[in-house]
C-alpha cells in the first residue's frame, strides 16, 4: 500500500529539486519549465524544499495557492511530485521572535538568523513550527495525484550547544548511565579531577574552551545529538503521518559524518536517498578519476546499505557545483556515465539539484539543468536528455536488487571515537583512507560490496572486513566469533578492539575477546611519519606499509606475511587462523593498496565467493551488477578517457573513453 503509488511509476525516476517559487510572476517561465521537462524525459520533481516562507510569509498567515496550482500543472502533464518539508530553511520572522530557535556554536554564541539547516533540534517552539506547517502540507496534499514521496527536511547536519540541548544532554547521560558514580566510572573521570558531583555540572565539550579531555564524554555528545537528531525527524514523520499514511518517506543524506548516526535515522524512513557531488577532473597525480569513482561509487554503496534495498539519487549535478575549490565541468560523457554508476550501485533514480538557476542567492551559479540563458539547445541540457532517454530505455531494471556476499564495517560510533581519542598519530590518523582503501581493492575483485556498521546482522555475508574496528561494543565480539565459528572469513586490521563503547580501555591484549578466535594478541603499535615507510613480504613480493605497524603475539595463526625493516623484521605482519568452520585474518598494518588488492583476491577465492565477473581487474573499469526475477544485469563502466577492453564470457567488451556497457543474462 505504501509504495502502490510510487510502484505504479513504471521505470526511474529522473528530475530533481524544482523550486518555482522563485518565478511565480513569470508564467512564461514556468510554461517552458514544463515544455523542456517533458522533452528532457523528467517524470519528477521534488517542490518545497526551502519554501517556508513562500508557505507561511509571516507568522500564521499561510498560502498554498501556488503550491497547489503547481502540482496540479505537473501532474497534468505526466510529472511527479517528491514534497518536502520546509524545516531545512525557515523564514526570518522565526528567528527574530523566537531566538532559541536558532543553533548556538560549540563557543556558545547563538546564530544571527542565516542561511538554512542552522535550528536548535532542542527547540520545543521550531519543533511546534515544524509541526503546524508540516501537518497542513500533508493534509492537503496527501492524497494529490501527483504525490509519490514525502521527502524530509534537507541534509540534516551539525549539533547545537544551547542551554535546552546541555539539559536534554544531561537528561540523557542520565537515562544511559543512572547514577552520577557510574557515568564517572565510564568516564574514568578521576584522571585530572574531574569527577562530577551532580549532572548539573556537565557540560557539552567544546573544542578551545571546553571539555576535550573525557573521550567518552565527546563521543556520548555526539550520539546524544544524533539521537536528538533522529527524534527530530521522527517527530516531522509522525505530523506527515498524522494525514499521510501511505506514501513513503525519506530525507536526503549526503555525508557519513554529518552528526548523525544514518544507521539509525535508516529505521525511521521507508526509503534511503542520497546527495552525490563528486568532484569529477579534479585529480592531480594523488587522485585519479578512478579513485573519484571509487569514492563516489562507496557513498551509492553505503546508501543501498542503510536499508538494504534500491534507493533515491536525490541530488547530483548535471555540470558543476559551485562550492568547489576549483570547480571543472563534467567532461562530455561523465554525466551520463556518472548516472549509470548510480543506477549500477542501487539507485532508482536520477536526480538533479536543481532544474533551473536562480537569478540571485548563493547557489545562484550552481550548475542546473537549465541556465540563465533559459534555454534547451546546450550541452549540459542534451545531456540531461540523453540520461533521461537511457533510463527509458532501461526501465525494466527498476526494482532490481544488489546481493552482496561481502559486507565492509563502516561504523559511525567507531569513527566518532577515533576521531576522538589520542594516540598514535593525531594529525594524518588515515584511518577513514584505510576502510576506503579496502573497498578499492574489492571492487577491483569485481565483487558486490554492503557497507554496515557493527550493530548489524553478519549473517548472509561470506566475508566480513573490519579495518581498524576500534570501539567493539559489549556484544561484538560474541558476534564475530559466532560469524567465524559458523563458516565466515573476518579481516580485522590494526587498532581493532582496544576500547568498549564508552572508549574505555579494554583489560588485556587487543583485539578483546578474540585473541582464541584470531590466534593473536596485539602487543603494540608504532607509528611512522607520514614520509615513512616499512616495507612487508606477502607471498614472495615486497609491498609497502604506512601510518601503523601492529606488533604481534602470535598465539596459533600462521603468519601469512611478515616485516623486512626496523626492529620488528621478521615479526607477523598479516596472519589467518582457523576458527571453527571458519578463518580469521588479521592485517597488522596500514598496506598500500598492491598489497590488499593481492591479499583480497587470495581471500575471496579461498572463501569461495563468486565475484560478479571472473576476470582480472581491467584499468579504469567498474563492474556492478543488479538482479530481478532471475535475470542479471551487468554494468560496465569505463571512468578513463581511453579506450579499454573487457571480456565477459565469450566476447570482448569495447569501452569508449568514459563508456559504459548494460548487459542482460537470463
Ligand atoms: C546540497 C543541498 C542543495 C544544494 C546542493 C549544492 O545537496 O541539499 O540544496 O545546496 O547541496 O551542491
Ligand atoms: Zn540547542
Amino acid at each position: 500500500m505504501k509504495y502502490e503509488k510510487l510502484e505504479s511509476i513504471k521505470g526511474f525516476l529522473h528530475g530533481g529539486d524544482y523550486n518555482p517559487d522563485q518565478w511565480l510572476d513569470r508564467p512564461e517561465i514556468l510554461d517552458e519549465d514544463i515544455r523542456l521537462m517533458k522533452q528532457a524525459g523528467v517524470n519528477v520533481v521534488t517542490l518545497g524544499v526551502f519554501s517556508w516562507s513562500s508557505y507561511e510569509p509571516t507568522e500564521g498567515v499561510f498560502q498554498f495557492d501556488w503550491l497547489d496550482s503547481m502540482m496540479d500543472r505537473l501532474y497534468e502533464n505526466g510529472i511527479h511530485v517528491i514534497l518536502a518539508t520546509p524545516s531545512g530553511g525557515k523564514p526570518p520572522w522565526m528567528a527574530k521572535k523566537y531566538p532559541e530557535t536558532m543553533r548556538m556554536r560549540e563557543d556558545r554564541v547563538r546564530h544571527h538568523y542565516s542561511d538554512r539547516e542552522n535550528q536548535c533540534n532542542s527547540s520545543k517552539i521550531y519543533r511546534e513550527k515544524v509541526r503546524i506547517i508540516d501537518e497542513k502540507l500533508a493534509e492537503r496534499y496527501h492524497n494529490h495525484p501527483a504525490l509519490i514521496m514525502w521527502h524530509i527536511s534537507n541534509e540534516i547536519y551539525g549539533t547545537c550547544h544551547c542551554p535546552q540541548c546541555q539539559e536534554n544532554f544531561r537528561a540523557w547521560l542520565k537515562q544511559k548511565y543512572g547514577t552520577i558514580e557510574e557515568l564517572n566510572r565510564q568516564y574514568w573521570s578521576r584522571f585530572w579531577s574531574h569527577q562530577y558531583s551532580d549532572w548539573s555540572e556537565i557540560e557539552s565539550p567544546a573544542a578551545g574552551i571546553g571539555e576535550q579531555a573525557v573521550h567518552g564524554l565527546i563521543l556520548d555528545y555526539k550520539r546524544f545529538y544524533s539521537d536528538l537528531t533522529v527524534d527530530f525527524i521522527r517527530q516531522e514523520i509522525q505530523a506527515i503521518r498524522r494525514y499521510s499514511r501511505d506514501i513513503p518517506v525519506t530525507t536526503n543524506t549526503f555525508h557519513h559524518d554529518c552528526g548523525v548516526n544514518l544507521a539509525d535515522l535508516a529505521k525511521e524512513l521507508d526509503v534511503a536517498s542520497w546527495d552525490l557531488y563528486p568532484r569529477w577532473h579534479c585529480g592531480d597525480d594523488k587522485t585519479t578519476e578512478w579513485d573519484c569513482a571509487v569514492s563516489a561509487s562507496f557513498d551509492l554503496d553505503y546508501c543501498r546499505s542503510m536499508k538494504r534495498q534500491p534507493f533515491y539519487l536525490m541530488e547530483s549535478v548535471p555540470s558543476v557545483p559551485s562550492q568547489f575549490a576549483v570547480c571543472k565541468l563534467k567532461r562530455p560523457g561523465m554525466h551520463l556515465l556518472s548516472s549509470i554508476q548510480a543506477i549500477a550501485s542501487g539507485s532508482e533514480s536520477v536526480q538533479y539539484f536543481q532544474w533551473r538557476k536562480g537569478r540571485g542567492g548563493y547557489e545562484k551559479f550552481h550548475g542546473a539543468v537549465i541556465s540563465h540563458n533559459g534555454s534547451g539547445e546546450t550541452r549540459v541540457f542534451r545531456d540531461v536528455c540523453k540520461v533521461g532517454r537511457v533510463l527509458k530505455e532501461w526501465k525494466e531494471i527498476k526494482g532490481a536488487v544488489t546481493e552482496s556476499k561481502v559486507a565492509l564495517v563502516y561504523d559511525w560510533e567507531n569513527f566518532s571515537a577515533l576521531a576522538g581519542q589520542v594516540s598514535l598519530k593525531n594529525k594524518k590518523k588515515n584511518f577513514r583512507e584505510m576502510v576506503q582503501e579496502y573497498y578499492g581493492a574489492l571492487l577491483k575483485q569485481y565483487v558486490s560490496v554492503d557497507i554496515i556498521s557493527q550493530n548489524d546482522d553478519f549473517s548472509g555475508y561470506q566475508l566480513l572486513i573490519a579495518p581498524n574496528l576500534y570501539l567493539f561494543r559489549d556484544e561484538t565480539p560474541e558476534k564475530i566469533r559466532r560469524f567465524v565459528e559458523e563458516g565466515g572469513n573476518v579481516i580485522l586490521s590494526v587498532y581493532s578492539g582496544l576500547v568498549n563503547e564508552n572508549d574505555l580501555a579494554y583489560e588485556g591484549y587487543p583485539p578483546h575477546g578474540l585473541n582464541d578466535v584470531f590466534g593473536i594478541r596485539s602487543e603494540e603499535v608504532d607509528s611512522l611519519c607520514d614520509d615513512e615507510y616499512n616495507t612487508i613480504t606477502y607471498r614472495g613480493k615486497s609491498y609497502r606499509v604506512m601510518d601503523y605497524c601492529d606488533l604481534l603475539q602470535e598465539d596459533g595463526a600462521e603468519p601469512m606475511a611478515f616485516y623486512e625493516r626496523d626492529f620488528y623484521k621478521g615479526m607477523a605482519a598479516v596472519t589467518r587462523h582457523s576458527y571453527g568452520r571458519g578463518t580469521a585474518y588479521y592485517v597488522a598494518g596500514h598496506m598500500e593498496e598492491a598489497f590488499l588488492v593481492e591479499f583480497l583476491s587470495d581471500v575471496i577465492r579461498k572463501a569461495g565467493i563468486t565475484p560478479i565477473l571472473e576476470v582480472p581487474y581491467v584499468s579504469d573499469v567498474m563492474v556492478k551488477e543488479r538482479k530481478k526475477n532471475g535475470t542479471r544485469y551487468l554494468f560496465l563502466m569505463n571512468f578513463s578517457m581511453e579506450t579499454r577492453t573487457i571480456r565477459v564470457g565469450e566476447h570482448d567488451h569495447v569501452l569508449d573513453g568514459y563508456g559504459w556497457e548494460i548487459l542482460k543474462q537470463c
